[in-house]
């Protein structure tokens, strides 16, 4: 029987690129994808999305969830677990960026972010934790970045909700051990994806200048990780953050 994983933000760069290293590891994969006001045009993308990738009804099926919705989250992911029976991988990716000095900053962007990339791993993981944990048998890797480590200008919300991210994982972790569920946490540098285009030019071209291994990680890359941290050979690995990151941040 193939094993699942429900990969949050399925569609986004990062999300996209594990979404197809997990197909291809030979697991079915729940997709989600973020809710929007046009419900029906949310839903013909993500259609897209999934035609473009090729993947048939068995590998792939998709999910509309808010993640910073607990009520929604409890009751869907529920239903979830019961239509597939098990859910063997958990991959919190769903994550988003408001950038802007903290003078600046509005409270909405504060809550926001810290409620999308870090109340969602309460809202994701609580109701599916306890099945793990009765099957003896989990994996839970949460994406954080390497701003949590290093801090960075202009992000106060995102370095600290993904700081959070990591606090947290290790915290579950210490939890999850006893029932043979793993908890880890992947901590990726500056990402070749639509996230970080957004970022000005001349800004980006200065955070270039600062990687020693002088370009932005691929996507794949970090795929690859969720990949191993998911598969037998990292049985033993649990509470760890797993930097990849060119070598911006060493710690
Ligand atoms: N260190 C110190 N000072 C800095 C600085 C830095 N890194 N960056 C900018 N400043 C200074 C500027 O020189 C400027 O000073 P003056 O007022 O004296 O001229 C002041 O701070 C204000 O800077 P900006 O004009 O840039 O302010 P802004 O409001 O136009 O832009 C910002 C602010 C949007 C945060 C912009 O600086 C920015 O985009 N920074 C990059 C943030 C970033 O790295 N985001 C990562 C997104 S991708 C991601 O998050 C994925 C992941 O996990 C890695």
């Amino acid at each position: 029987m193939k094993k699942i994983a429900l990969i949050t933000g399925a569609k986004g760069g990062i999300g996209s690129a594990i979404s197809s290293q997990l197909v291809s590891d030979g697991y079915r994969i729940i997709a989600t994808y973020a809710t929007t006001k046009n419900s029906a045009e949310n839903y013909r993308r993500a259609l897209e999305w999934l035609n473009e990738k090729n993947f048939n009804q068995n590998q792939a099926r998709l999910m509309e969830l808010d993640v910073t919705d607990t009520n929604e989250c409890a009751k869907r992911l529920g239903a979830l677990l019961g239509e597939e029976g098990q859910i063997d991988l958990i991959v919190n990716n769903a994550g988003i960026t408001r950038d802007s000095i903290f003078k600046k900053m509005s409270a909405q962007s504060w809550y926001q972010v810290i409620n999308t990339n870090l109340n969602s791993l309460f809202n994701v993981i609580h109701p599916l934790f306890s099945s793990m944990c009765e099957k003896r048998d989990g994996r839970i890797i949460n994406i954080s970045s390497v701003n949590a480590l290093k801090g960075q200008f202009g992000q106060t919300n995102y370095s600290a909700a993904k700081a959070g991210v990591i606090g947290f994982s290790k915290a579950l972790a210490e939890e999850g051990a006893r029932y043979g569920v793993t908890v880890n946490v992947i901590a990726p540098g500056y990402t070749d994806t639509p996230m970080v285009r957004e970022i000005k030019p001349e800004i980006l071209e200065s955070i270039k200048s600062k990687i020693p291994l002088k370009r932005f990680a691929r996507v794949e890359e970090v795929a690859k990780i969720v990949s191993f941290l998911a598969s037998d050979a990292a049985s033993y690995i649990t509470g760890e953050t797993v930097s990849i990151n060119g070598g911006l941040y060493m710690k």
